[in-house]
């Protein structure tokens, strides 16, 4: 396992088991992660999002169960994990709210420039107030797009309300038309969302169809005054595309706390003012990162007393021994 915050390692010293963890912080490889799963007969693993979980590792023997410290869980190939026997798990709904503040933090940092002023000021480019200085977009009245508006998406939807904001989503499942009146929602298609979208925030999970998602021809469909805010995975947006957008102005700006090659960063993005750069900690506060670790040793000690984990991703595992 990696280090978790507390009450996690409380939980997992009073269990009955032994922990190994791995040596330093950061992302693994799945030979080193094979490797040590292997070497100590692992069980279970604990595991993060930039850890690869792939068919080497899902096959040892004797592994039950991988416990995900995140909702999302595309670092493990659940086929493989269900084709081995081995459970699966994440950590949903306690992160809900903190991720959808971050991601409208994102949407009102990028539009109204506010890194940028911070950076000014620091540089001492400050030489007193001027009508035309670092001006932004509104988010009061806007209307914003919601690709995927799953839990984090119907959060995001919520605190727009707020912002008397018009919401415009797609999604593969409609909201009931009771919530869609109450968030003043309208499900349309991908390319009504990015034509009318004054912000697009993306919020769905990284698949095959959802992998670069968002390219040049998508770009080239929003408004030049958009803000494009991603809080969902890296490689949902076309990271090169983006950086090229950016730069020509083909739209205002854009909020990113995820990467397509985390924690490598395109460099084109780098030295651009109209972008706010974000270290994929959108679910980082104290207590969310905290129940996090809970809710994965919970879903952790679960599999492995051979209980059935409350976030289980791969029931069919169970079924299968059951039947
Ligand atoms: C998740 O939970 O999937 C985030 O990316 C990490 O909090």
């Amino acid at each position: 396992m990696h280090h978790i915050l507390d009450p996690g390692p409380a939980l997992l010293t009073e269990a009955p088991i032994e922990v190994v963890e791995y040596p330093g912080e950061g992302p693994l490889t799945e030979e080193a992660i094979r490797g040590a799963v292997e070497a100590h007969g692992c069980q279970g693993v604990l595991s993060q999002v930039m850890d690869p979980l792939r068919g080497t590792v899902l096959a040892t023997p004797g592994l039950k169960i991988v416990s995900n410290v995140a909702v999302g869980f595309d670092n493990i190939d659940l086929d493989a994990a269900t084709r081995h026997g081995v459970m699966a798990t994440n950590t949903p709904g306690v992160l809900t709210d903190t991720t959808a503040d971050f991601a409208f933090a994102l949407m009102m940092a990028a539009a109204r420039r506010l890194p940028e002023g911070d950076r000014f000021v620091r540089a001492g480019r400050f030489g007193g107030w001027a009508i035309d200085m670092l001006l932004g977009q509104d988010v009061r009245g806007a209307t914003l797009g919601l690709i995927g508006v799953g839990r984090i998406g119907g959060a995001v939807a919520r605190r727009a309300r707020a912002f008397d904001m018009r919401i415009i989503y797609t999604d593969e499942v409609p909201l009931a038309p009771e919530i869609e009146r109450q968030l003043n929602a309208t499900r349309v298609g991908l390319p009504t969302l990015l034509r009318e979208a004054d912000f697009v925030s993306l919020h769905v999970p990284l698949t095959e169809q959802t992998r670069h998602l968002i390219g040049p021809e998508q770009l080239a469909q929003m408004k030049p005054t958009a803000v494009l805010v991603n809080t969902s995975r890296g490689p949902v947006v076309n990271e090169a595309a983006l950086a090229d957008a950016l730069q020509r102005k083909v739209i205002f700006a854009a909020g990113l706390d995820v990467f397509e090659r985390e924690p490598d960063v395109h460099p084109g993005l780098l030295g651009l003012d109209n972008v706010v750069l974000a270290p994929h900690i959108a679910s980082g506060s104290v207590r969310t990162r905290s129940e996090m670790s809970v809710l994965a040793v919970r879903n952790l000690l679960a599999g492995l007393a051979g209980e059935r984990p409350p976030n289980l991703l791969n029931p069919e595992v169970l079924d299968r021994v059951a039947g």
